[in-house]
């Protein structure tokens, strides 16, 4: 879901639009309307495809977002067996909108199967609050009811039952990469995976953005960055993604939401959102892959409290850039595709957003790093307990001055959840 404490979700009925592009199959067209509340008036501005193919922007009511094809209503009592009543320890997480839980259904009938048997599935229970998360989940059934993507989290279901909202989801296996790269115990990522999932993800973006009618995702930070077994990326949370502008438009003027350190500064500044908004974020996460510190760090003294701030000088020079890589990395990466992929992030990072390259050129780029032979190279070696030689930086024991503190500090749960106002 989104993520904004201090500030409410908007959805601008006005200006919202959503391709149909995306294909997706039914996953199950009889529906009971038995498990939703009765349809509001909220609307989301939507394109619906029209018998002769063109595509006309047109409201999608709260009951026509509902009842997509593609998703299966919940009842409430049926995700409460499914999570053996939102046992403590089926918890996967928990965000600023609510708890995560694990769980499982009968992929034919979606009634609760029993633990171990049937499909897996991630149910997000929102915690108790008022109309502004409905508005979000409301959003977010919209666009997952309508687009899919190997890169886009799938949505299963719903329910919406009183005050209860939850979400149903493919369950992903490795969790976000936020828990990947910040957190203490699982075993640090490698060079060729951080570049695996930065691919995953840009693919994600490129394809909200290149859609009939673009959507700007508008959250796009670790936490919001799901792996599957293989380090597959997938985006989740599209409670604040907002349709594009339109006609001769160059932007859509919004309300500021998103995340702290990852809002570009032009949207944060006069609330206009571009694609290049999410470019930006898409910049502070290749930046977060590479030195492993969070985008914005309270922990830490001064300038290195802001990753963009602090790594921002060392991002175009080759002989300084060690400085700023991951120490859990030991030195072992390619440094020529560190460098390129140092000098995309500053490019997404560029102040002036047209100056950022489009999501197009990003994945370009990174395809073209050779990521997937160091993928390969490092697994084997791993295997063989033998270090990659030619990967080592010759300044691989060396800490850079301004990275004394371990980088690896937890925040708060919601730390991440700040709201930029
Ligand atoms: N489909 C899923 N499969 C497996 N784990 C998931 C899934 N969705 C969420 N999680 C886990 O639950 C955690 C909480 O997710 P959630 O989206 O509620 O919050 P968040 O992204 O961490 O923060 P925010 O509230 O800012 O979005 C994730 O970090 C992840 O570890
Ligand atoms: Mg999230």
């Amino acid at each position: 879901m989104g993520n904004c404490l201090d500030s409410s979700a908007k959805v601008d009925t006005a200006q919202s639009c959503l391709g149909t592009s995306a294909s997706g199959t039914s996953k199950n067209s009889s529906k009971t309307s038995s498990s939703s509340a009765a349809p509001s008036t909220l609307t989301i501005s939507s394109y619906s495809e029209k018998s002769n193919g063109s595509s006309l922007p047109t409201p999608r009511t709260e009951g026509e977002i509902l009842s997509s094809p593609n998703l299966n209503p919940f009842s409430f009592i049926e995700l409460r067996n499914a999570t053996r009543n939102f046992r403590p320890d089926s918890l996967l997480g928990e965000g600023g909108f609510g708890y995560v839980f694990k769980g499982w259904i009968n992929e034919t009938t979606f009634t609760a199967a029993k633990p171990g048997s049937g499909m897996v599935v991630a149910v997000k229970k929102l915690k108790p609050e008022g109309f502004q998360g409905h508005k979000e989940w409301l959003t977010e059934v919209n666009y997952l009811g309508q687009l899919y993507h190997p890169n886009l989290v799938k949505l299963i279901g719903y329910c919406l039952e009183g005050e209860n909202r939850l979400l149903v989801y493919e369950f992903m296996p490795k969790g976000s990469l936020e828990n990947h790269l910040f957190r203490r115990g699982p075993q640090p990522l490698s060079w060729g995976i951080r570049m695996k999932v930065a691919i995953g993800a840009a693919r994600g973006l490129k394809f909200l953005h290149e859609a009939e009618s673009q959507v700007i995702y508008r959250d796009f930070k670790a936490s919001n960055i799901l792996l599957d077994a293989e380090f597959n990326a997938k985006l989740s949370d599209f409670g604040l993604a907002k349709a594009g502008p339109t006609g001769d438009r160059t932007h859509v003027s919004t309300q500021v939401m998103g995340t702290q350190g990852y809002a570009a500064p032009e949207y944060v500044a006069t609330g206009r959102l571009t694609a290049k908004s999410d470019v930006y974020s898409f910049g502070v996460v290749l930046l977060e892959l590479l030195s492993g510190r969070r985008a914005v760090d309270k922990t830490k003294v001064g300038v290195e409290q802001n990753l963009v701030d602090w790594t921002k000088p060392y991002l175009g020079d080759k002989r300084k850039l060690f400085r700023i890589m991951d120490t859990k990395l030991e030195g072992q990466y390619p440094q020529k595709s560190a460098y390129t992929a140092a000098t995309l992030a500053l490019q997404c990072l560029s102040p002036e957003s047209k100056q950022r390259p489009t999501m197009s050129t990003v994945l370009a780029t990174l395809e073209q790093l050779d990521a997937p032979k160091t993928a390969a190279r490092i697994s084997q070696s791993e295997q063989q307990g033998v270090p990659l030689h030619h990967h080592r930086s010759p300044m691989r024991h060396h800490r850079s001055p301004l990275n004394l503190t371990p980088s690896a500090s937890p925040l708060p749960s919601h730390r991440s959840s700040a709201c930029v106002h």
